[in-house]
Formats: structure tokens, sequence, C-alpha cells
């Protein structure tokens, strides 16, 4: 069975398609992380972020893989590298959306993550799972939020994580990554039709969850 999770940036996708998964003993397959994992890379090399050759050619042959640790965060390794905190960094996140937009980046990114698909029951979460990656999901989700509160709650989790930002940064980076993920012309952020949508503006972690995890215990009988 497969889970799709899209929305924006910040709208709390990630930590409830983790704790979905938990719940359901499904693998969680975090997809920005594999673009984000990518973007390091390019960055190592100093590859210029408009080289969109070079680029191409890199993810052709970059290796990542996703460990999922059932009580801590997701492990993501980068050619036999821990990367995990790396690709967290506000550098990565300036230049994420410029790597994603790119079609042929998009199309070796979206054959690992259905290679993923194949072997396990899985959620995963991005753009475009409902859309392009696995258009025939069992169950779809759209979460989304206010702008107002995915910026705090972004900010929140990059404090969390000991990053020095202010609330001005973080806004301006999810106004920005929004208008590049859904302007872009490569499978752009859209809701699937059959997605539900759910607003998670007034609703706990624990809200959302049980609301998505009964969703799909329905589906599963
Ligand atoms: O979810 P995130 O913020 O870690 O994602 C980082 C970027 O990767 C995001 O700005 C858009 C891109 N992305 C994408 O284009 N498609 C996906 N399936 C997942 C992420």
């Amino acid at each position: 069975m497969i889970i799709a999770i899209d929305g924006p940036a910040g709208a709390g996708k990630s930590t409830v398609a983790k704790i979905l998964a938990k719940k359901l003993g499904f693998l969680y397959i975090d997809t920005g992380a594999m673009y984000r994992a990518l973007t390091l890379k390019v960055l190592e090399r100093n590859i210029p972020i408009n080289d969109e050759p070079r680029i191409i050619q890199l993810s052709q042959g970059v290796k990542i893989d996703l460990r999922d640790n059932l009580d801590g965060p997701l492990t993501v390794i980068l050619d036999g590298e821990d990367v995990s905190l790396a690709i967290r960094k506000a550098r990565i996140t300036r230049f994420v959306s410029d790597v994603a937009k790119i079609k042929q980046v998009r199309q070796v990114l979206v054959k690992m993550q259905r290679k993923f698909g194949q072997k396990r029951n899985c959620v995963l979460d991005g753009r475009d799972i409902g859309t392009v990656v696995f258009p025939r999901a069992q169950k779809k989700f759209f979460i989304d939020a206010s702008a107002g509160v995915r910026v705090k709650r972004r900010f929140q989790e990059l404090i969390g994580l000991g990053q020095k930002v202010t609330e001005n940064e973080v806004a301006k980076d999810l106004t920005n990554r929004d208008k590049i993920d859904s302007t872009r012309q490569a499978s752009p952020l859209r809701q699937a039709p059959e997605a539900i949508y759910i607003d998670t503006t007034d609703l706990s972690i624990e809200q959302v969850v049980e609301k998505m995890f009964n969703l799909c215990k329905l589906s599963r009988t």
C-alpha cells in the first residue's frame, strides 16, 4: 500500500508522515530530503546553480539512501556519507527548489522513489507524490496550513536544529520556494483530484495523524 502526502513547505507533512508510517508499520520516505541531498552535492562540487547539464549529469551518478530510524530522525546517506543534518542548512534550503525544478533531475529521483515504494508499504511525502510518482496510490492527502502558521512551524523547527534564523528570513524562503515549486514546468505542486485536503492551521499534530490514520484504516479494510 502506498500513502501519498503532498503540500507546501512548512505545512507539517514530514512530521505527520513519519508518525503515521510508524503507526501503520510502513516505511517513511521523505522525498524532499532526496532533493536536498542532491543540492548538497551540487554545492559541494561548486557547480553553479544554473548549470543544468552538469547538475543533470551529477544526479545520474548519485546514490541516496534513506534509513528510517523508528524513534529518531530519518538518516539520509549520500554516496555513503550521513548528510542528515547538513541537508537542513539554510544554504541548501535556499537552492533546493532550483535543483528540483529540473525535469531530468526529477526523472532520476522519481525512479529511485518508485523503487523504494515497490519494495514495501510506504508513506511518502513531497510535492508530486500523488500526481506523478504514485498516481495510483491507495490513499492521497494534501496537507496545508495558513502562510503565517507555516512560517512559525518552520521557524521553530530550525531553532530546534540549532540554526540562527529570523522569522523574516524563514517567511522569505517559504514564499520563494512555494512560488518556484508551484509554478515550475516539471510536475509542479498540485493537489491530486482524489487527494483528501487537510487544513492543519488549527489542528495539533496528534489530531492530524488521528484523522489520517482512521482514513487509512478504512481503505485497508
Ligand atoms: O519538503 P522539503 O522542504 O524538504 O523539500 C525541499 C524541496 O524539494 C522543496 O522546496 C521542493 C522540492 N521537492 C520537490 O520538488 N518534489 C518532491 N517530491 C519533494 C520535494
